[in-house]
């Protein structure tokens, strides 16, 4: 679970990219993150992760606050970056092995699970390579890959289906599906409404960084039915679709 109290961010420049923030993501659900370009979701997903500090409000994950218990919280997760260009110089299997000794994971498990991933998302052959060789698509199963090496039981993804190809966005699909059947947190975002009516239980829907919508996927046919203030923002991701 992850659970997010009075979450305020302005950033350097004077933008403030999120305020008043009171999100809980509950496990053993898909719930999406949606909201048109610049609306301050991955302000939000970096916030959780720990990566940016928030100026005033806690973050939790499973019991561990972000501000006392960094480790603790960061071992429960996995982001996965909207950039995708890491480690160019490494090799696929050399990231991943890097990934894995950060997180601590045992010879025997990150084998299997690089093996059982690395199928699934058709990198098998490609691990060998050095990542810089790798098309964008390739970079982000590699990320994926490396995000859930230690296999955490939060998933954070931002717009992990933009730019992957038909098949892989299908199988990871699939994986985030079993994953919170499973019992398991999944959090993502994307500016497509469609993704999000598709594969989501629930969504949050942020623009201008604040949280204009929460419910399942009946309630937010609903509204797109029925409430006319939240026209224009539906329209917007639309058409970026
Ligand atoms: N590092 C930064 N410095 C200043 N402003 C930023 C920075 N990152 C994002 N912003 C601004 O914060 C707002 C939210 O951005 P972001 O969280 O990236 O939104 P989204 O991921 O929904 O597109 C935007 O107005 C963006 O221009
Ligand atoms: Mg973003």
């Amino acid at each position: 679970m992850i659970k997010l109290t009075d979450i305020k961010k302005t950033y350097s420049n004077g933008v403030t990219a999120v305020k008043d923030l009171d999100i809980t993501i509950e496990s053993g659900k898909i719930i999406g993150f949606l909201g048109p370009n610049g609306a301050g979701k991955t302000t939000t997903l970096k916030i959780i992760t720990g990566i940016i500090k928030p100026d005033t409000g806690t973050i939790n994950i499973n019991g561990y606050r972000m501000d006392t218990q960094a480790i603790e919280a960061k071992m429960e997760m996995g982001f996965v970056s909207d950039d995708a260009d890491v480690f160019l110089r490494l090799k696929g299997i050399e990231y991943l092995n890097f990934m894995a000794d950060i997180y601590g994971v045992s010879q025997e498990d990150r084998t299997s699970r690089i093996k059982d991933m690395s199928i699934r998302l058709e990198m098998d052959k490609a691990l060998k390579d050095k990542i810089l060789g790798y098309s964008h698509g390739m970079r982000q199963k590699i990320v994926i890959m490396g995000a859930l090496i230690h296999n955490p039981n939060v998933w954070i993804l931002d717009e992990p289906l933009t730019g992957l190809d038909p098949k892989s966005s299908f199988v990871l699909k699939q994986m985030m599906r079993e994953h919170a059947d499973n019992g398991n947190t999944v959090f993502f975002s994307t500016h497509v409404l469609e993704v999000a009516e598709k594969i989501c239980d629930e969504v949050f829907i942020i623009n201008n960084g604040q949280i204009q919508f929460h419910g399942n996927m009946e309630s937010l046919k609903a509204v797109q039915k029925n409430d006319d203030s939240l026209e224009n923002l539906f329209l917007e991701m639309t058409r970026d679709a």
